[in-house]
């Protein structure tokens, strides 16, 4: 499926909305509100404030829905130190890194910085999290499952992540992460986790196989 994006250009600066990844978490309309305004059209209005503010609002986006590009020599997006992947309670998971996406055959499909990855399995824009989640009754308090014997004592060389969509299952993550809970505690760190994207784990948020039971389909 093709991704929606929409230009919106300033003179200092240009932001890009990436329609489906959107779910509506408004850090932007709550940042710069001057800048993003949902009952306005065109809803985004680059150079209604200085083109830092603008930056500063837009990498607070957890979705990667939105992003920019300068256009007056300021600085790009830095890339993150640490990956780090934040549950949602009864949604996505947050990663937020230097990230790479892979299809089942290795082929890189895209690089971010930020990301909301759907665990529901009910996205219409896998692995992008849609907001669907809303309308499956996907539950899941945000806690850290048993880590799989062969995740967390992998030594994890700094660097990014490589995140492999694997064909109707799981997320392979490979790199340096960090897993917070839903309530913001820190407890996984590792060089390589197996993420459920399908909803049906009873050791979230890793994959136990139960994707094969259920069906689970998803086309990378
Ligand atoms: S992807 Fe959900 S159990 Fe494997």
């Amino acid at each position: 499926m093709k991704e929606r994006i929409i230009t919106y250009r300033g003179k200092d600066i240009t932001v890009t909305f990436h329609v489906d990844r959107c779910t509506h978490v408004a850090e932007c309309l709550r940042g710069a509100p001057e800048v993003f305004d949902s009952g306005r059209r065109p809803w985004v209005e680059p150079d209604a404030a200085d083109p830092d503010k603008v930056a500063e609002v837009v990498v607070r986006c957890p979705t990667g829905a939105l992003h920019f590009k300068r256009n007056d020599g300021g600085p790009d997006e830095s890339i993150p130190k640490e990956n780090v992947l934040n549950l949602q309670k009864n949604g996505p998971v947050w990663v937020k890194g230097d990230l790479e996406i892979h299809n089942s055959e290795g082929a890189v499909l895209f690089r971010d910085t930020r990301v909301a990855f759907c665990r529901c399995g009910g996205s219409a824009h896998p692995p992008f999290c849609d907001g669907m989640h809303l309308f499956t009754g996907f539950r899941d308090d945000g806690r850290i499952g048993r880590p799989p014997a062969s995740g967390s004592e992998e030594s994890a060389q700094p660097g990014g992540l490589v995140i492999t969509l694997q064909t109707n299952g799981a997320l392979l993550v490979n790199g340096p992460l960090i897993l917070m809970t839903a309530d913001g505690k820190e407890e996984y760190r590792g060089g390589r986790a197996l993420l459920c994207r399908c909803g049906a784990s009873r050791n979230k948020p890793f994959c136990d196989g139960s994707h094969k039971k259920t069906g689970f389909t998803a086309n990378p």
